[in-house]
């Protein structure tokens, strides 16, 4: 950042991102807060409620995969019902419009993808010579760096797939099972102390690098490897731009700072 008092306007945020050929959006938990998922952090927060070491951890599956799955569970309920925001989907409709933009997000929820195929379905639904699918959709999968709730894997045969169905935590018999190994599933998360998946975190240091702007929408900034791909880009020289309510670790890289929720800000400024 130039000083300490960052640039709180939104022309000038639209002014950083117009400048830049490559962009990678990084997400947290903030961008879904107006669809109704709550975050982890800060008021409401769901680590204020519960124990990272008892729900979300190697070991915590181990001694106890039914109450693991039960708040899992719970969760994928949650936000099944949950729509993308005007954030979500205005954040898709500039990906898909524009080459060089990439989404990379911390959040598990799926609404990313969810606003991108509503956006694709529109597109489909467009007047003839409208509707080809341009080099930015097909380059334009969202990198999930801390997996998926609605995906299962395998801790066996380590098979993943895609999954909606609700489940039945009443006991550990009713748990979700690997159709080939028989071995109890996990929720396809990443959770303390493991690892992310080395190829999505790979590109999303690579997009870092290469980036020209980094849009940085609703996260803490408190969660490594995530919060450094911010850091990464700056220091390769790219502009940031913050969108949040509150000031994180990250402000004092932006060159422009947002504050206020995503959805009154994002649509605005993409
Ligand atoms: P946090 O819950 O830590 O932070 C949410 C951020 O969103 C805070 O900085 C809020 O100020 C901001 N925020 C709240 N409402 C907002 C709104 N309407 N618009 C914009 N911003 C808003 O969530 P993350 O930073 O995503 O990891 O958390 C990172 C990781 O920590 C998560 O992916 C999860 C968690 O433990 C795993 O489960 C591996």
């Amino acid at each position: 950042m130039s000083d300490s008092s960052p640039n709180l306007d939104i022309e000038s945020g639209r002014q950083a991102l117009g400048g830049a050929r490559r962009i990678i959006v990084l997400t947290g938990a903030g961008i879904s807060a107006d669809s109704g998922v709550p975050t982890f952090r800060g008021p409401g927060g769901l680590w204020k409620d519960h124990r990272p070491e008892d729900l979300a951890t190697p070991g915590a599956f181990a001694r106890d995969p039914r109450l693991v799955w039960e708040w899992y569970g719970c969760r994928r309920t949650l936000v099944a019902q949950c729509e993308p925001s005007v954030a979500h989907l205005a954040l898709a409709r500039w990906a898909a419009g524009r080459d060089g933009i990439r989404i990379i997000t911390q959040n598990v929820d799926g609404l990313h993808a969810e606003a991108a195929r509503r956006c694709a379905r529109k597109r489909q639904l467009a007047p003839a010579g409208t509707s080809e699918r341009t080099p930015a959709q097909d380059a334009g999968a969202v990198l999930e760096l801390h997996g998926s709730l609605f995906r299962t894997r395998c801790p066996g045969c380590g098979a993943s797939r895609e999954s909606r169905e609700s489940i039945d935590a009443t006991s550990e018999a009713t748990l979700p099972r690997c159709d080939r190994c028989g071995t109890t599933l996990r929720p396809d998360v990443v959770w303390f102390g493991e690892s992310l998946d080395s190829q999505v975190l790979e590109r999303s240091f690579e997009l870092a690098e290469q980036a020209g702007a980094c849009l940085v929408v609703g996260t803490s900034g408190v969660v490594q490897p995530a919060a450094s791909i911010a850091s990464v880009s700056a220091r390769a020289g790219a502009v940031i731009v913050e969108v949040n309510p509150e000031p994180t670790p990250i402000t004092k890289l932006a060159d422009v700072s947002l504050r206020g929720r995503a959805a009154e800000i994002v649509p605005e400024l993409v």
